[in-house]
């Protein structure tokens, strides 16, 4: 059994980033640059924006974050991000989510222009993932892709089981995965005996946000397992899969925290640079 160290993984892809970005200052005397706009007091929301601006300055990035109070109006909002949109020093725009309700989630990342969208969650993104062709990729699902391929790099015809149908996180995995010529199944909340389902499961990925939801009598022996879950539970961050049992059945498991965590936001500085690049050409 392995314990997928997500924290390396994120330092190594961190790595080479900097140094990416260090061969360009020198070269072009310029570097790219992040710009998250975060709205409201949202505790969780505060932590994330504190990381990846931390992130983005150690790899030799500039940060900038906006921050607004939760009753901002719409139309501001989009007034930024049409600014952002034009400003050529900016080369990635993130809106950290959750929004407050008077703002119209699908109007904001429909506002991003494609090219600066370093989540992916543009429908022009989207759709070139699900077409298969060139786009901004989502950072996490693209974290736990490069997880899953540390561990086995020929995919194809592996069975994947992906929990959760979100457009954050479970669609734009299933498509990655799909992408590899794994055959996909997804799960969620409706789905007729789950359990059944995971138990076919070559690479397991949970991203649900239900604690402990995976159990060791869901997971085929030496199946790959990927927890996206950071659940709150009796005051403990906890995954969607119980790791103690589990850990024991899997080939591969990431832990929570220090799995998939730190690997999204290095996938998030990733897409900037890569933004920036597409920016130069
Ligand atoms: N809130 C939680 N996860 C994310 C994410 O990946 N991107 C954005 N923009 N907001 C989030």
């Amino acid at each position: 059994m392995m314990i997928i160290d997500g924290k390396k993984e994120a330092e190594l892809l961190r790595e080479e980033i900097k140094k990416e970005i260090l061969k360009i200052k020198k070269s072009k005397n310029k570097v790219p640059g992040l710009t998250v706009i975060l709205i409201g007091n949202y505790t969780p929301s505060q932590i994330y924006v504190k990381n990846k601006e931390k992130n983005s300055k150690e790899v030799g990035m500039n940060s900038d974050v906006i921050k607004y109070s939760d009753d901002v109006s719409e139309k501001e909002i989009l007034n930024k991000i049409k600014e952002l949109n034009n400003d050529q020093n900016v080369s990635g725009i993130l809106v950290q989510l959750p929004l407050p309700k008077q703002i119209d989630k699908e109007k904001i990342i429909n506002s991003i222009h494609p090219s600066k969208d370093v989540d992916g969650f543009n429908p022009v993104n989207v759709g070139n993932l699900s077409s298969g062709y060139q786009g901004l990729v989502p950072c996490t699902p693209m974290g736990c892709l490069m997880l899953i391929k540390k561990v086995e790099k020929n995919l194809s015809g592996k069975h994947a089981v992906v929990i959760g149908r979100s457009n954050l996180n479970g669609k734009p995995m299933a498509q990655l995965l799909l992408k590899e010529n794994c055959t996909v199944t997804i799960v969620h909340s409706k789905t007729k005996n789950l359990q059944q389902e995971c138990l076919k499961a070559d690479i397991l990925v949970a991203a649900v946000g239900v604690p402990n939801l995976v159990k060791k009598d869901w997971v085929k022996k030496d199946a790959i397992v990927i927890d996206v879950g950071i659940n709150k539970l009796n005051d403990k961050i906890v995954g969607d899969v119980e790791f103690d049992q589990v850990k024991d059945i899997a080939k591969a498991i990431t832990p929570v925290p220090g799995g998939v965590g730190p690997m999204t936001i290095a996938c998030l500085l990733k897409n900037t640079l890569e933004c920036f690049k597409a920016s130069q050409t």
